[in-house]
């Protein structure tokens, strides 16, 4: 009997049951552990894994490579300018040729039509690394570091502040929705999520319990808030809206005093990174010299607060996109969750 997860693509969060994302979840702290204690875990043992990036990446990429090598795989980087995609060859040929040598594709890039395409294609599981939709593997890393902090998911409130309808965004709602978690996004009305998706969320907030808000109000979105949560306001290909944005979000901007808007004393701050808390940055020094603000999403003070968790989150990247490609590509035994 193999694993339910064998041979399945994460290409969003909403392919999967509320069991199945808290078994990721549970399965990434057990891999941490192991990792921590030095127990060996190759459970991908002579596995090739294509990392295919369209879009720059720090952390998932570094994620992917050591999880790979951890598990005993092989990770190969395919960047968008080394390789024919796009330019040349379809990502439906693109798809083909790569299934037939790599045993699980990575795909970070603008559209999830290129996710889904590869999945479709290349007869191997496909890992969403990103897309202009959703972020499916953050979510993993961000829930399994609300989970490290409390003890539980179900009942939290996590409150997103900022650009209310990017992927992260997109993802927080409907991940949150599904497992129970309490999900306010707190931005303009401009930047509200697409009302399909609200209601999508609003739908799984119905059968976990759990109450979803979407307000331009701060005080009233961040009010119990045991987590905020800041992602950049110009995502991946939109650099053109800096301006707009930064007019735009002002007021969303987490500091101290919103962290106190929370009226929780052991709230914690949650950023998917990179971020933008100082000027020493290109687009930092940009955004300083053109519109005069020297922080963004989150204020440097806020970002180095004890309530600060951006960087363990970040190393929960490693440890959950290592459990969702051993659960699918390893053939262990997990006949149900
Ligand atoms: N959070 C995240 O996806 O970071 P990278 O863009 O560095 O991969
Ligand atoms: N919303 C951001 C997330 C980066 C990890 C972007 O797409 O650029």
């Amino acid at each position: 009997m193999e694993s339910i997860f064998q041979g399945r693509s994460l290409l969003a969060e909403k392919d999967f049951t509320k069991e199945e994302l808290m078994y990721f979840i549970d399965f990434s702290a057990h891999l941490k552990d192991m990792k921590k204690k030095g127990i060996p875990h190759r459970y991908l043992e002579g596995k090739n894994i294509a990392l295919l990036f369209e879009k720059a990446s720090t952390r998932t990429r570094s994620a992917f490579t050591v999880a790979a090598i951890d598990l005993g795989a092989h990770p190969e980087y395919l960047g968008k300018s080394d390789i024919q995609i796009g330019k040349k060859e379809s990502v439906e040929d693109t798809a083909k040729v790569l299934g037939g040598m790599f045993d699980g594709i990575e795909f970070r890039g603008f559209k999830q039509e290129s996710a889904e395409l590869l999945a479709e294609h290349s007869g191997v599981p496909v890992w969403n690394g990103l897309t202009d939709q959703w972020h499916p593997t953050q979510m993993i890393a961000d829930y399994l570091t609300l989970k490290e902090n409390f003890g539980k998911l179900e009942g939290l409130t996590l409150a997103y502040t900022g650009d209310g309808r990017n992927n992260v965004a997109n993802s927080l709602l409907i991940t949150g929705a599904i497992l129970g978690v309490n999900v306010h996004i707190v931005s303009p009305e401009s930047l509200f999520p697409d009302d399909a998706l609200i209601n999508l969320a609003r739908e799984y907030a119905s059968k976990s319990g759990s109450t979803i808000l979407i307000t331009e109000d701060v005080k009233n979105g961040v009010k119990g808030a045991d987590a905020l949560y800041a992602d950049v306001w110009v995502s991946m290909g939109e650099e053109d809206k800096f301006q707009e944005r930064v007019a735009l979000l002002k007021p969303y901007q987490i500091n101290m005093d919103m962290i106190r808007a929370t009226g929780k004393e052991e709230t914690i701050l949650l950023h998917c990174l990179p971020a933008f808390h100082d000027t020493k940055t290109e687009y930092g020094k940009m955004v300083e010299r053109d519109f005069g603000e020297i922080e963004m999403e989150v204020t440097d003070e806020a970002f180095r607060s004890k309530h600060a968790r951006q960087f363990d989150q970040a190393e929960n990247r490693m440890h959950s996109i290592k459990a969702i490609m051993a659960a699918t590509l390893g053939n262990l035994f997990i006949p149900r969750v």
